[in-house]
């Protein structure tokens, strides 16, 4: 298994596994809308691709903004079904980490599961001093601090565009 960035061939494969992934076509949708989305970022569009070539994983992290400081958010992220609880969704995070913090980037910040994301070193944001863009959403706003983490590193989380339609 191998993690690289995405190539340009690689979008109707990535699709299916985030469309496999989630019960739901909203993540596949809004997957869309964040390729095209002014805060995609390349180097972190990436997949787990296996020795014979398949896509088994994927995920993407876009520009957003905690207060004034820019940040990563983190999500869509999906396994293939079969592949799961193999430590694809770990590598694909440990290398968004890495990336991120040979940038200096201040952190990265998701909504996600409680019982997965803290074992891989998030924190509830709130404990951070990082507001959630939605109050319901409690402890499963997390986020992880990096290398250019700082005190400005405070304030209302906002995502890239395309989440704030989410709910429309
Ligand atoms: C979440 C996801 C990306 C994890 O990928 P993965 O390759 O299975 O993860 P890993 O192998 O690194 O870790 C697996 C461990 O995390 C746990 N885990 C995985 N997904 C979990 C979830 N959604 N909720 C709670 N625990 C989860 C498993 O129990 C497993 O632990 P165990 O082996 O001790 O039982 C994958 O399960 C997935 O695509 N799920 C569907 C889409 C989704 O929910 N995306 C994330 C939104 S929170």
């Amino acid at each position: 298994m191998i993690i690289r960035r995405e190539r340009a061939p690689d979008r109707p494969e990535i699709q299916a596994v985030i469309e496999a992934a989630f019960s739901s076509k909203v993540e596949a949708r809004l997957l869309r809308e964040l390729f095209a989305a002014r805060e995609y970022l390349p180097e972190y569009s990436l997949v787990a691709e296996s020795e014979s070539g398949e896509i088994r994983g994927y995920v993407i992290s876009t520009r957003g903004r905690i207060g004034t400081a820019p940040a990563l958010g983190l999500g869509p992220i999906g396994v293939l079904e079969k592949y799961q609880r193999q430590g694809i969704g770990a590598m694909l995070i440990n290398a968004t980490v890495t990336t991120a913090n040979a940038a200096g980037e201040n952190a990265i910040v998701l909504l996600g599961s409680v019982d997965y994301f803290p074992r891989l070193g998030f924190l509830p944001a709130d404990s951070l001093g990082i507001a959630s863009p939605d109050r319901s959403w409690g402890s499963h706003f997390m986020a992880l601090p990096l290398s250019g983490y700082g005190a400005d590193t405070r304030g209302q989380f906002r995502y890239a565009e395309p989440f704030n339609r989410l709910s429309k």
